[in-house]
This record gives structure tokens, C-alpha cells and sequence, in this order.
């Protein structure tokens, strides 16, 4: 089991997408273990994005991500980090196929409507920036039994 740090970033928030966004995660069958509506500071924005700092495009991302509320979520699955990172598709909305998230609600580089983590390493140092202890649940779901084979004991 993997679990993955979400952003539903600002333009998701403000265009009235998160319900629509939720529900892909949902009815993935991944699980949604952490969730909150914040305003991220300037800090933490510098934080969570350190990898970009002095690229071109950064004082623009800083800029766009502290420019209204996000929802973050905490995502948990078999897998949970890679699959996610498919459901958004291409970081560009322009570039993004569609059934993507990127490629069916957005056509903007910068505006591009979600966060995923990008590997296990980045998955736990981000959701360390966002959920404090005892924020992100474990908990069962009645659907687990027909969302993953446990005949082996684990889920596959
Ligand atoms: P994210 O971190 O937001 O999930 O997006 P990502 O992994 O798909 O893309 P990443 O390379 O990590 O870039 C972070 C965000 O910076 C903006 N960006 N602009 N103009 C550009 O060349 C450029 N490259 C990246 C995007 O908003 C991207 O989501
Ligand atoms: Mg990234």
C-alpha cells in the first residue's frame, strides 16, 4: 500500500471542480485517508516546491498556489503514487490526454488543476509539509473486499 500527497489546486477550487475530481479518486477505489480545504503561505509553497526554485516558471507557481484555497488529500492504494500520477496526466493541460484529469477540465501549462506525488520519497516528505500527526486515517471500507483479490491474503 502506497499512500500519495494531492493538491486540488486553486483553479480546481475556484472553478468548482472538486467534487469532480474527488469522485475519479473515489470510484478508482483508492482510498481517501487525509483531506482539508487550507491556504498555502508563501513558506510552505517554497517548501513543498523546493526542487523548482530558480527555474523560470517558479515565482509564477509559488505565486498561483498561495493565490486562493486547495484542497490537499492524503490517497492510499496499491500503487497509490503511480496510479494517481496517470490519472492526472501530462502537466501540461495542452499536452494531457483526455480521460486524464489534466486533459478533460483544463487546457492551461500553469493552471493546471492538481498536485501528485511523484515517487515514494517525495510522497513522504509532502505529506509531512501538509498533514500533521494523527491527520492522515487508517480506517477499513466495506467496498475494500470487492475492490482488491484477497484470496492471496494481500491486496491484489
Ligand atoms: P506537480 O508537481 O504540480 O504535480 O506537477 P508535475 O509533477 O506534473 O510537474 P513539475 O515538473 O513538478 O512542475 C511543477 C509545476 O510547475 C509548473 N511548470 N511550469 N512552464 C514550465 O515549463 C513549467 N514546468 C512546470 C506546472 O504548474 C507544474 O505543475
Ligand atoms: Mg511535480
Amino acid at each position: 500500500m502506497e499512500t500519495t500527497l494531492i493538491i486540488l489546486k486553486p483553479d480546481a477550487v475556484q472553478r468548482g471542480l472538486m467534487g469532480k475530481v474527488l469522485t475519479r479518486f473515489e470510484e478508482k477505489g483508492l482510498q481517501i485517508v487525509g483531506m482539508k480545504l487550507m491556504q498555502i503561505s508563501p513558506e510552505l509553497a517554497a517548501k513543498h516546491y523546493e526542487a523548482h526554485q530558480g527555474k523560470p516558471f517558479y515565482n509564477g507557481l509559488v505565486g498561483f498556489m498561495t493565490s486562493s484555497p486547495v484542497v490537499v488529500l492524503a490517497v492510499r492504494g496499491v500503487g497509490a503514487i503511480g496510479v494517481a500520477r496517470k490519472m492526472m496526466g501530462a502537466t501540461f493541460g495542452s499536452k494531457a490526454e483526455p480521460g486524464t484529469i489534466r486533459g478533460d477540465f483544463g487546457v492551461s501549462n500553469s493552471f493546471n488543476l492538481i498536485h501528485g506525488s511523484d515517487s515514494p520519497e517525495a510522497a513522504e516528505r509532502e505529506l509531512g509539509l501538509f498533514f500533521k500527526d494523527g491527520e492522515v486515517l487508517s480506517y477499513n471500507r466495506a467496498s475494500d473486499a470487492w475492490i482488491y483479490d484477497m484470496a492471496s491474503g494481500s491486496p491484489e
